[in-house]
């Protein structure tokens, strides 16, 4: 069976409760039992974390084994290099994901470290983008 690694960093496990004129008021855990209803055949590995430190190690201990990546650094996305370098370092291709217009809002959150390390990058679609991550790895990976 397939598996996706799906990366939340910090501050979304506040989804649901933070901000959810932006974020909307769905927690992950919730939309996490979606997305393995609409996804059977494939096992998702959630982790979310506020810690970058435990984000890189959690890419490096399972990023040579999974199928995907799927991942929503939050403001890490903006700031660390060494996430980027992690997801250089293994060999599970990733899809970066922003749940907010990330261009629609503050200039510090247009760039990202990331968006070069991964194949693809789905912003502002809300929770949804996390879906078509999952299906784009799923059904362009081997
Ligand atoms: C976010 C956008 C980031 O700029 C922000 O720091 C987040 C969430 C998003 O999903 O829209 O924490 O990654």
């Amino acid at each position: 069976m397939k598996q996706i690694l799906i990366i939340n960093g910090p501050n979304l496990n506040l989804l649901g409760k933070r901000e959810p004129t932006i974020y909307g008021n769905r927690s992950f855990v919730q939309y996490l039992e979606t997305l393995e209803a609409l996804f059977p055949d494939v096992q998702l590995r959630y982790f979310q974390s506020n810690h970058e430190g435990e984000l890189i190690d959690k890419i490096h201990e399972l990023g040579f084994e999974v199928t995907g990546i799927v991942i929503n650094a939050g403001a890490y996305t903006h700031t660390s290099i060494a996430i980027a370098d992690a997801l250089s370092a293994v060999t599970a291709p990733a899809v970066e994901v922003h749940i907010s217009n990330v261009h629609a809002r503050e200039e510090f959150r247009h760039h990202s470290y990331l968006s070069a390390k991964c194949k693809g990058v789905v912003v502002g679609l809300g929770l949804m983008g996390y879906e078509m991550a999952v299906r784009y790895l799923m059904n362009n990976v081997e």
